[in-house]
């Protein structure tokens, strides 16, 4: 049986492969699972996704410009249309016709901060939900974003997600600790995994904020420590205070991409929710980015960590550790079962 480190994606679901604000009337070119893909908004700010390949010379589409509403090669100038269709050759005489090419159009939205593109069959797209992230625009949470970029296959951060052991890693950091496993929840699109775990952050008073710089004002509870694997990304909740999510877009067998974004509440503030909207917009966005230190902290020591497991795997892909958590089990099933629905 093939390894859970060489497999697939299910490719009819909705990926993630930008931020918003990255996708711009700039050309952007992003890789999804081994596809090159130029996304661009249009003058009139709708998104469009691309084959990022230009079918006159082959170069990267991404490399030119947006003009109007078309996208055009920075090579001949020839210019497509959001369809994929060329629409203009500069050059062409009265007699030659339009080439009649056509570039793969992905479909594409945008959605809680975020863009998303779905890889598999086009017909599917429509009636297939993409996850959703409501805290994004909810006032009452505060967000930070780390992008994770690892050269591993994406199943070494899943299992690293959902494996609440590590806190370990983290001691420095104080994330959370002393985890321990009640309860799986295995379906055929998800695996929850419900652990207890003593959390160092409690916001409680409007000030609590300031436990992100000073570790003395931290104080060890016991707080419920869930997490989840929608397929293909994933949801974490540590008590009330603190959620987490990570989105997935995956580059190849040894490259993943992801975007983790921590959110704080502020929901035991009620007398905050009385104040008018625009100031609480305000605040939100005055305090967006507020735990990057700790986020890339704990990003960079879990890439460090999954980056050396699969170097082990690429070494020796036949050697097998020992694991008592059994959540990793049920990751393992659920990323065959997705990754095989496609073949
Ligand atoms: S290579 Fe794109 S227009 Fe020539
Ligand atoms: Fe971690």
């Amino acid at each position: 049986m093939e390894s859970v480190r060489e497999l697939g994606i299910n490719l009819n679901h909705w990926y993630v492969v930008a931020r918003s604000n990255e996708v711009t009337t700039t050309p952007y070119s992003v890789t999804l699972w081994k596809q090159p893909i130029v996304l661009y908004r249009q003058e009139n700010g709708e998104i469009c996704a691309l084959e990022d390949r230009c079918p006159h010379r082959f170069v990267k589409l991404s490399s030119g410009n947006v003009s109007g509403n078309t996208l055009e090669c920075a090579y001949h100038g020839w210019r497509f249309n959001r369809e994929g269709k060329c629409v203009a050759v500069p050059y062409l005489n009265e007699k030659q016709k339009l080439p009649p090419c056509q570039l793969r159009q992905y479909p594409v939205q945008e959605g809680d901060g975020f863009i998303w593109l779905f890889l598999g069959e086009r017909d599917r797209a429509p009636k297939v939900p993409r996850f959703t992230v409501p805290e994004w625009d909810h006032l009452n949470y505060i967000a930070t974003v780390s992008i994770i970029e690892t050269q591993a296959h994406y199943s070494y951060l899943i299992e690293n997600l959902m494996d609440m052991y590590h806190g370990h890693l983290h001691q420095d950091w104080q994330a959370w600790t002393d985890a321990k496993l009640d309860k799986i929840d295995e379906t055929e699109e998800e695996v929850h995994g419900y652990y207890q775990a003593q959390s160092y952050y409690r916001i409680n008073r409007i000030w609590s904020i300031s436990q992100l710089f000073f570790p003395q004002l931290r104080q060890l509870h016991p707080e419920p420590l869930t997490v989840s694997y929608c397929y293909p990304h994933w949801f974490s909740t540590l008590g009330e205070d603190f959620k987490i999510y990570c989105l997935f877009s995956p580059v190849n067998e040894t490259s993943t991409r992801a975007y983790l974004i921590h959110f704080t509440s502020l929901n035991a503030f009620w007398r905050l929710h009385k104040l008018p909207i625009w100031f609480r917009r305000g605040l939100k966005n005055a305090l967006f980015g507020s735990a990057q230190k700790l986020l890339d902290g704990l990003v960079r020591q879990d890439v460090e960590m999954i980056e050396q497991e699969q170097q082990a795997f690429l070494e020796n892909p036949h050697q097998r550790g020992y694991e008592f958590n059994p959540v990793l089990g049920s990751v393992q099933r659920l990323i065959r079962k997705q990754a095989l629905s496609n073949s």
